[in-house]
């Protein structure tokens, strides 16, 4: 375990297991739809790498970057985009592609943008769920796992942009990020 790394939340192997079972829900939701699954850069990138590969039906992939955190640990509420898609979003059935929703400020910003581009349907695939956190209206449609209000790091979560390689998911030691939390 890293150094840095209080306590292990899930282990390389449920994360695998959890991936498979949402890819299989996906699967069965999305038969013949042809997706449109938007990873949103940085944090999502392993999770919709390995997310992609559990789902057995034709779908496309795009990356969308925004950040509302920089090397805060404290959401500004100010999202910007720093890459669109490539894709036109217009009749497709897209599903938004997240590591974590802590207060919902990013993902409605982009559900919004999304709705507004009038995709057929858009629905939220997140691998962690912070409810405790939440500032919006904001529930996810596919949910790996809910975490407590601790700051989680690894497999695409960062603090100040490292931790994102680590396998599994951890909780930050206190005297790493001190008060920034
Ligand atoms: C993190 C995380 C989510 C978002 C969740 O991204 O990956 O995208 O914050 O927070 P919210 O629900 O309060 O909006 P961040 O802005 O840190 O960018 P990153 O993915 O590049 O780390
Ligand atoms: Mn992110
Ligand atoms: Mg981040």
């Amino acid at each position: 375990m890293h150094e840095d790394i209080r306590e292990v939340l899930f282990s390389q192997s449920q994360i695998q297991e959890k991936v498979t079972e949402l890819g299989q829900r996906l699967t069965e939701d999305y038969k013949d739809l042809n997706p449109l699954c938007i990873c949103v850069l940085k944090g999502a990138a392993p999770f919709m790498s390995d997310l992609v590969r559990a789902i057995d039906t034709h779908l496309e992939m795009d990356y969308m970057a925004v950040s509302s955190y920089g090397n805060s640990t404290k959401s500004s509420g100010v999202v910007r985009i720093i890459k669109d898609l490539d894709t036109t979003v217009e009749g497709r059935h897209v599903i938004v592609v997240e590591d974590i929703i802590d207060s919902g400020l990013t993902l409605n910003y982009l559900l919004d943008l999304l709705r507004r581009r009038n995709a057929a349907s858009v629905k939220v695939v997140t691998l962690l769920d912070k409810p405790g956190r939440r500032t919006t209206g904001l529930k996810p449609d596919y949910c790996g796992f809910e975490v407590p209000d601790e700051f989680v790091v690894g497999y695409g979560l960062d603090y100040a942009e490292k931790y994102r390689n680590l396998p599994y998911i951890g909780i930050l030691k206190k005297e790493i990020y001190g008060d920034a939390g």
